[in-house]
């Protein structure tokens, strides 16, 4: 299956399939040179064949110029892309920093496409620590123009908050942060009655971040609610009408509810001149750099299982975290998405209710406890311990399905170093059934029974490994074994906290950097 699914990606192609130091359906894989050596057995078929023409091309290209031919299109300034960055399990999988190190590495735009301010990640530059909910963390490259996209829920406060503390860290924005004017607000009022319904439902409750999400996306869905282009001066009268409408409508829903609109309207109205500064068509906008052939890179937040639609409804977000929200959120085709790269932690966490299948008790000297007190497992928008869990391969599968990852950003593999082994969930059970696909029942992905494969764990630090080959052996096998059994190249690997703390195979583990897609 692999052979057929990546035979378009050489390079990426040759390793899938295959475990370190050891032969699996025709394939040699030798680590030393992350270079296959393709088996004699298959030479007979047609594709055996292929696969050895284009080995050979890939020898070829090797010794004219010693870079592919993937890495120098990859290079070329002016073809434009459209790139993005996903969670690809429940969130906090460290998307931060795969952007932050991508931004810094020649995009023009970075956008944020959907969610609000119950994102969160913290990004450490040269000792300093960045929190970033709203802004995307690309707004630390000086080159870069932000761009918050029409799908994004704003809390005026928060955002223009987020804004003074890069100011007072010396982190100059004036002009690179753009807010789309379709993009809505979220009020006070939407984060408390955020508070109120999750309170309201007591034991069942969802663990939101509070931060008004779930209300303000009701209130967009429900057309009751304002846009950031209503902050005009020209309209303000409607601005207000539809406020005092807003707050009478939640107030008949929730009648504890206290909100004083004319402080709330004197607010908007002082803060509207600052945010009218940001305020454009940011669809034009991307559209425009786009086709003046610029790089832009889109910082998804969230992440795929608290999807709306996909996620395991309805311990999900209010939003679409996964890969159509790029299109909805930001407004531009399909056409023009390039690399998708799923960020996945080599272990498992989940911040508030819901199933996870793969969760594991957190006792002292527990594997669950390692995992959680070694990956500081804390959520940075709430600081609540985050429940940790082995690696899920059909929840991945699921992920890779949805979004069409084009490669794999596997992250915190320095968090496994020290366990004596390390487990995959590789497959779930119903009933004693196996389940070929993502149960949309709750009750039944709470009880599904997930086979387990045991794997020899490292002592090595991994910190200083900067190429694959510098891993310990039982390290490259376990992410091998990953990357075979999810089926997408892995290209980042993460070995440490800092930011120079990954390893990066290169474009030949991307495919949307092959030949065959340009
Ligand atoms: P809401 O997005 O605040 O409505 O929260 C809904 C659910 O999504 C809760 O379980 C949150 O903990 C979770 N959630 C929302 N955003 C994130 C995130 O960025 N990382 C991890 N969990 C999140």
């Amino acid at each position: 299956m692999f052979r057929t699914a990546f035979s378009k990606s050489r390079g990426a192609a040759w390793a899938l399939g295959a475990t370190a130091g050891s032969a699996v359906t025709g394939w040699i894989w030798t680590s030393q040179q992350e270079t296959p050596a393709f088996c004699s057995n298959d030479n007979s078929s047609v594709l055996g064949m292929l696969q050895q023409v284009s080995q050979r091309l890939e020898h070829l290209e090797h010794l004219v110029g010693g870079k592919s031919i993937a890495s120098q299109r990859s290079s070329t300034k002016d073809s434009p892309r459209i790139d993005i960055v996903l969670g690809a399990q429940w969130g906090d999988e460290g998307k931060g920093k795969l952007v932050d190190m991508l931004s810094s590495g020649g995009y023009d735009v970075c956008a944020r496409v959907a969610g609000g301010s119950n994102a969160g990640h913290t990004i450490v530059v040269e000792g300093k620590k960045y929190k970033f909910h709203l802004l995307p963390s690309g707004v630390l490259n000086p080159n870069a123009v932000c761009v918050i996209g029409n799908g994004v829920v704003v809390h005026i406060p928060s955002f223009l908050n987020e804004l003074d503390s890069l100011t007072a860290a010396g982190v100059d924005w004036k002009g690179r942060v753009l807010l789309s004017d379709r993009a809505h607000l979220v009020f006070d009022l939407h984060q408390e009655v955020d508070g109120m319904s999750d309170a309201g439902l007591g034991r069942h409750k969802l663990g939101t971040t509070k931060k008004g999400i779930g209300p303000a996306y009701a209130s967009k869905i429900n057309r009751t609610g304002l846009r950031v282009g209503d902050l005009q001066d020209d309209s303000w009268d409607n601005f207000e009408r539809r406020f005092r409408n807003l707050v009478e409508s939640h107030k008949q829903a929730f009648p504890s509810l206290e909100v004083d609109i004319d402080e709330q309207l004197a607010y908007y109205k002082a803060v509207a001149p600052r945010v009218q500064e940001m305020m454009v068509d940011t669809i034009q906008y991307t559209n425009q750099q786009y086709d003046q052939g610029k790089r832009i890179l889109v910082e998804g937040a969230n992440a795929t299982m608290l999807d709306i639609d996909f996620g395991t409804y309805p311990f999900v977000t209010s939003s679409n975290p996964s890969v159509g929200s790029v299109l909805t959120g930001l407004g531009v085709s399909p056409r023009k998405l390039g690399g998708i790269y799923g960020t996945v932690k080599a272990y498992c966490t989940r911040v508030g209710e819901g199933p996870f299948p793969t969760e594991l008790p957190v006792e002292k000297n527990s594997p669950g406890f390692h995992l959680g007190h070694v990956g500081a497992e804390y959520g940075t928008t709430t600081g609540r311990p985050r429940r940790v869990g082995w690696l899920d391969i059909p929840q991945m599968k699921y992920s890779a399905t949805l979004n069409g990852f084009t490669s794999l950003n596997l992250t915190k593999v320095d968090v496994l170093t020290g366990l004596e082994t390390v487990k995959l969930g590789v497959s779930y059970k119903y009933k004693g059934k196996y389940l070929d696909s993502m149960p949309a029942n709750l009750k039944v992905l709470e009880d599904v029974e997930v086979e387990f494969e045991e794997l020899p764990g490292w002592k090595e630090d991994i910190s200083s490994c900067r190429t694959f080959e510098e891993l310990p052996m039982n390290c490259q096998t376990y992410i091998l074994r990953v990357q075979e059994l999810i089926g997408v190249p892995i290209r980042w690997i993460g070995v440490g906290p800092n930011r120079a703390d990954v390893i990066d195979r290169g474009v030949g583990w991307d495919l949307s950097e092959s030949p065959s897609q340009s």
